[in-house]
């Protein structure tokens, strides 16, 4: 069935990213194809650096500042007469930092006589491949998909773009956020995903053989917080020891320039890489999938992009992953994500639900 054309302006504002788009969207459920009009997004990262992560109320003053200045510079009225639809993230996400989003998005909805779509985050990661893949969706399904942010690590089975089931996630912690503490602990400043892997670069991934938790148990989940623990003795010098006793020994080696820190960043990001890798590739074997979707600010990291498009090369399936302007957080995969399930009929109430599942 062939469906109209509809113009549809997102906000996003879960964590520490402002974030307000243009889409163009149309072929409906089928074959759902997305045009990115416009995109703009305001980054809070110098706020919360100091603090060496998010802040929820000092992200919450900096969106309620900056939504109206970004929404004015990125919408214009022309494009406010011509929308369907706004689309507004309502979880997951900090709590403080998804109200002045959906506040905003009421009162632009009442002022402009809009319909405002409560959408997930998270179906925002996992469609934001289509936004730069016009013509992949075709013979892409069973596909695995694995959701990589600083919040969450889960790993799907899609059978169709809204039929999917989940087959695991972390036990623990998110893979971004085992960066972002790995990070902390080589001292690197926030956020620490990027930063490690920038360290990573000129380090021998085979430095240390960090362990690569449940790479051999028969489920499709993860874990990292081992791998966090074993990164601090390593660095503390010693495989025994109490935990705060070792937090201490780092906060006293912090200031000193740490020994071998770029071998020990490649090591532990290749740990990562290859636990998350083994389950896809586990995952498509499996149940034999046509395609290998990844999404999340991890899909930021080279690294994994390499070893998971190789993965899916090995089994025959097809990798998809967003552009780079997509990977972290972004109002434009927001879009797509209340187009996709507005069709679907879904319904949620306007109010932040801080663990929204999928
Ligand atoms: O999707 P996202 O922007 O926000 C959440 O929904 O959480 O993901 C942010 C996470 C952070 O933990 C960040 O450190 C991680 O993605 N990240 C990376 C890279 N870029 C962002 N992790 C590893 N390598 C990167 N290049
Ligand atoms: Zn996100």
């Amino acid at each position: 069935m062939k469906t109209a054309k509809e113009l549809i302006i997102s906000i996003e504002t879960s964590c520490d990213e402002t974030a307000v788009a243009l889409v163009e969207c149309s072929g409906g459920l089928e074959s759902p194809k997305f045009k990115v009009l416009k995109n703009g997004v305001f980054s809070q990262i110098a706020m919360h650096r100091e603090f060496g992560g998010v802040v929820p109320n000092i992200a919450k003053r900096e969106h309620e500042k900056m939504l109206p200045v970004l929404f004015s510079e990125t919408i214009s009225d022309a494009d406010l007469k011509k929308a369907s639809l706004i689309a507004v993230t309502v979880g997951p996400g900090l709590e403080p930092a998804l109200w002045p989003g959906i506040e905003f998005a009421v009162r632009i909805g009442k002022e402009n006589k809009l319909p405002v779509f409560g959408t997930n985050h998270l179906k925002g990661h996992l469609y934001s491949f289509l936004l730069s893949n016009p013509r992949s969706f075709k013979n892409i399904f069973p596909s695995v998909a694995l959701i990589a942010s600083g919040g969450h690590t889960i790993l799907l089975l899609l059978k169709g773009i809204e039929d999917f089931r989940k087959l695991g996630e972390t036990r623990d912690d998110a893979a971004g956020e085992a960066f972002d503490k790995a990070a902390r602990l080589l001292s690197l400043p926030y956020p620490g995903g990027p930063e490690l892997e920038k360290l990573a670069t000129s380090g021998d991934p085979s430095f240390i053989d960090f362990p690569r938790p449940m790479i051999h148990q028969k489920n499709y989940d993860f874990s990292f917080s081992g791998l966090k623990t074993s990164l601090l003795y390593h660095i503390k010098g010693t495989h025994k020891g109490d935990w705060k006793e070792a937090n201490h020994a780092i906060a006293v080696r912090a200031s000193s320039d740490m020994p071998h820190a770029a071998d020990i960043a490649a090591s532990f990001q290749k740990a990562v890489v290859d636990s998350l890798a083994s389950k896809c590739g586990k995952a498509i074997r499996e149940f034999g999938a046509k395609s290998l979707i990844l999404s999340g600010g991890v899909a930021a990291n080279t690294l994994l992009r390499s070893e998971l498009e190789k993965t899916a090369l090995k089994e025959k399936a097809k990798f998809l992953a967003p552009e780079w302007a997509f990977n972290t957080d972004n109002a434009a995969m927001i879009a797509a994500a209340g187009y996709i399930e507005h069709l679907k009929g879904k319904k949620r109430a306007l109010k932040a639900n801080g663990n929204l599942s999928l």
